[in-house]
Parts: structure tokens; C-alpha cells; sequence
């Protein structure tokens, strides 16, 4: 039986993938790196380290420790500056409406998420009170598509894998997902809608009953 859902935070919640993407473009411009939206693909859901390591390999370059630390961190700082401009009415139509809709009908809510930045995300936006639990990439140590962070946050709702339902917007989240043994629902992205149980393009006039129904036949 299907208690509980795990939302992804970018590209689900709120369109901040594309923050990600404008910050990695600028770096990847000052430092005369290649990288284009279709590339961005591979970089959603992943970690920020892990995104720039990806960069890196489509270029063929190599840098030290230091050096990636240093310019994750400007990609950071540059993400920070759209981040600080971000206003409610970029929330993603629907989504909180399925929210509240969903903990009326007693289903748990946590928020499985790789970003750092989630928590000030979640306050500028004024949504941190819909969730139970909160897990970002500051609790966990393995990113997408390791299933660490939905199984945390399982864990955390005191729920079973098999209870819950994962939305995503990521390749790397849906495979997250299935090797974690959850539901999935592909938010979005048409990239991920051959792999995951279900897709929808929005949450605009999604039913929270309906959709538990199709997904896992309850
Ligand atoms: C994910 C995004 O949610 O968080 C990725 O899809 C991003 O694009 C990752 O790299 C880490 O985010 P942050 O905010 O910690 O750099
Ligand atoms: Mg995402």
C-alpha cells in the first residue's frame, strides 16, 4: 500500500534546473570548456561535484582536488545569485495543491533531494512547512542514482521502499528510485518518460487518488 511520496526538489518543485544549468554554462565559458543544454541532461539530479567531474570528462580535461573544489564553488556562488532573485510564483503549478491535497488524505511527504541548497530553497519559497522530513545532499554521501537519499528519507517517515512513490524529473532520480524499489513518476522531463511506472507532464490537475491508482493499481 502506497504511504508515502518523495519529491525531488529541481525541475519538480520549482524550475531551479535551470539556474543549474545558466551557472554551469557561465563557468564552463570563463574556463573555455564546452557544455550545452543537451549535455545538461546527464547533469540533473547528479551531485554538484559529480556535475563538473561530468563537464570535465565531455572536454577531456583534468583537474586537481583543489581545482574542482574551487570552481564548484563558483558555480555555487553563481547559483546563489539566481537563487536570491527567486520568487514564489516560480513554484511549478499544482504542486503544492498535490501536496496539501495528499497530506489531507494522510500520505507522507519528504523532500529526497542532491542539493545543498535545498533548505534556503525551500524557506525563500515559504513550502518548508509541507514537509515531514527534508533530505539533501547534506545528509547524504552517495548521489543519484545510488538510491541513498529516497531510502533515507523512507526511512525517516518510517515507512517501507515499496510504500513510497518518487517524483522526478531526472534519469538519474528514476533509476534512483527503481533500485531503491519505489514507485516512480516522471515529472516534466520527456527524457525519463520511457523509464519510469508513470509521467506526467505537470501537477496541474494531477489527482492525488487517481494517480496512486495508476501507478500502483491500489
Ligand atoms: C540536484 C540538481 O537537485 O541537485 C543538480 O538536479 C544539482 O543539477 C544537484 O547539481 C546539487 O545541487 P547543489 O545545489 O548542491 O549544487
Ligand atoms: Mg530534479
Amino acid at each position: 500500500m502506497i504511504r508515502a511520496f518523495l519529491f525531488d526538489l529541481d525541475g519538480v518543485i520549482v524550475d531551479t534546473a535551470k539556474y543549474h544549468y545558466m551557472a554551469w554554462k557561465r563557468l564552463s565559458e570563463e574556463l573555455g570548456l564546452s557544455f550545452d543544454i543537451r549535455d545538461n541532461e546527464a547533469l540533473k539530479g547528479v551531485s554538484r561535484r559529480r556535475s563538473f567531474e561530468i563537464i570535465l570528462g565531455i572536454n577531456g580535461k583534468e583537474m586537481s582536488d583543489e581545482e574542482i573544489e574551487a570552481c564548484c564553488q563558483k558555480k555555487n556562488d553563481y547559483y546563489l545569485e539566481y537563487i536570491y532573485q527567486l520568487k514564489k510564483e516560480e513554484i511549478l503549478p499544482g504542486v503544492t495543491d498535490f501536496m496539501k491535497e495528499a497530506s489531507s488524505l494522510g500520505y507522507k511527504i519528504a523532500l529526497g533531494s542532491a542539493s545543498k541548497n535545498s533548505r534556503l530553497i525551500l524557506e525563500k519559497l515559504e513550502i518548508t512547512p509541507y514537509f515531514d522530513e527534508v533530505i539533501d545532499g547534506t545528509k547524504v554521501s552517495k548521489a543519484k542514482p545510488d538510491p541513498e537519499v529516497f531510502l533515507k528519507g523512507a526511512e525517516e517517515l518510517g515507512v517501507k521502499p515499496e510504500e513510497c512513490i518518487v517524483f522526478e524529473d531526472s534519469l538519474a532520480g528514476i533509476m534512483a528510485a527503481r533500485k531503491g524499489h519505489m514507485k516512480s513518476v516522471g515529472v516534466a522531463n520527456p527524457e525519463v518518460e520511457d523509464c519510469c511506472d508513470y509521467f506526467i507532464s505537470g501537477f496541474s490537475g494531477a489527482d492525488v487518488r487517481v494517480l496512486v491508482k495508476k501507478v500502483s493499481g491500489e
